[in-house]
């Protein structure tokens, strides 16, 4: 039953976490949404100075919370990439000094694995998601469907070829004037669509068929121009319809609902059906949701409605960074005892996938 440190700071959040197997004992979490929000976006020097600030306090809860010392843990696990180079290597030389100072192995996770691996928090062997499993990686730096044939063995079968997914929403709410980040703002927009407000804008779906590839910067460009009133009359009718030809008007409550609910609806149509696809190609046993943007409701009610597999989705708190996946990840390391060499650096563009050979 090994008790192992999870170190997320890929990003802008401080995560640690201990968990006994796949049992979460502790999560701590220090946000730096405060700091980063007056610029829209995550301030790569920023987030590292606060990685450094908030650590050793984070980790001293996490300790706390799951009321066990520090010579107990059995292994270190941390992300060392993709993410952020200065905020990576906060929490990787963190992690290296507690491995050191405990004689412990240290295990150097993927950040885009463990999103995956968040799906197995709080579940026994035999509750765990079957392999061969299609997952659904959507975060707001990556947007990948993969097939993972084994633990550490994914194959790429489609990626975005422009923005992720959470990227695009935390544009699109920029510019609606939603504020950051954008995924919980969009939703929480499209939410307050009533009955009487109209239907959510149809918006331009980016199929690219043929492939499992995502594009989502004609999307964000639509909304741009429908908010400017910069779109030709055949594209008005398409996104306001026919028989509703009202342009978008700033300050009006309603059309900014309708707005956020018909850029959901795009991305999450999009998203659905690719993975429907990829489940009635490769067949696998299982269906994985991962990623920031997993936390979306109607995301998953989309995915839940278009696939005929055991799917397997995060708790929403796990959906986003957060040290317990990393942990969890870091046991099938240690499992398969691949400890990390003392001189591992960070890896701010590692990849999740393998391309395919042929397709
Ligand atoms: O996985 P994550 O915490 O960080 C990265 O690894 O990128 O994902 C953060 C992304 C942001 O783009 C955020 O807007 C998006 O996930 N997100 C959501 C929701 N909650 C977070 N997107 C859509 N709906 C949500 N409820
Ligand atoms: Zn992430």
């Amino acid at each position: 039953m090994p008790l192992i440190l999870g170190v997320e700071t890929s990003c802008d959040d401080t995560s640690l976490a201990v968990v006994r197997d796949w049992q979460v004992l502790s999560l701590v979490t220090q946000t730096q949404l405060a700091q980063h929000r007056r610029f829209g976006g995550v301030v790569p020097e920023i987030a590292s100075r606060r990685h450094i600030a908030t650590i050793a306090a984070v980790f001293q809860a996490a300790l706390e919370e799951a009321r066990v010392s520090v010579d107990a843990l059995d292994a270190v696990a941390v992300t060392y990439g993709p993410g952020l180079a200065g905020s990576l290597l906060v929490g990787l030389n963190f992690a290296k000094g507690i491995s050191t100072a405990l004689g412990k192995p240290l295990l150097g996770v993927n950040h885009l694995e463990a999103h995956v691996y968040a799906s197995w928090i709080g579940l026994e062997p035999a509750r765990q998601p079957p392999l061969p499993a299609v997952c659904l990686v959507v975060s707001g730096g990556h947007s990948e469907i993969t097939l993972m044939r084994a633990h550490a063995d994914h194959i790429l079968l489609g990626r975005t070829r422009d923005d992720a997914a959470g990227e695009a929403f935390d544009k699109v709410a920029r510019v609606l004037g939603l504020g950051f980040p954008g995924g919980p703002a969009i939703e929480a927009a499209a939410g307050a669509l009533n009955g009487r407000g109209g239907p959510p804008y149809r918006l331009p779906r980016p199929w690219l068929e043929g492939t499992y590839d995502f594009s989502f910067s004609g999307l964000k460009t639509a909304v741009y121009r429908a908010r400017a009133g910069k779109l030709g009359p055949a594209e008005q009718r398409r996104i306001f319809g026919d028989e509703d030809p009202t342009p978008f008007r700033e300050g009006d409550p309603q059309a900014l609902a309708r707005m956020a609910a018909g850029f959901q609806e795009a991305i999450v149509e999009v998203l659905a059906a690719k993975t429907a696809a990829a489940v009635a190609e490769f067949d696998p046993k299982s269906v994985v949701l991962a990623g920031g943007v997993a936390a979306n409701r109607l995301l998953r009610e989309r995915i839940m409605a278009s696939v005929d597999r055991p799917l397997f989705m995060p708790a929403i708190p796990h959906c986003t960074d957060n040290g317990a996946m990393v942990a969890l990840a870091g046991a099938f390391l240690l499992d398969r005892g691949e400890f990390a060499a003392d001189d591992l650096d960070v890896r701010p563009t590692l990849r999740l996938a393998k391309d395919p050979v042929t397709r």
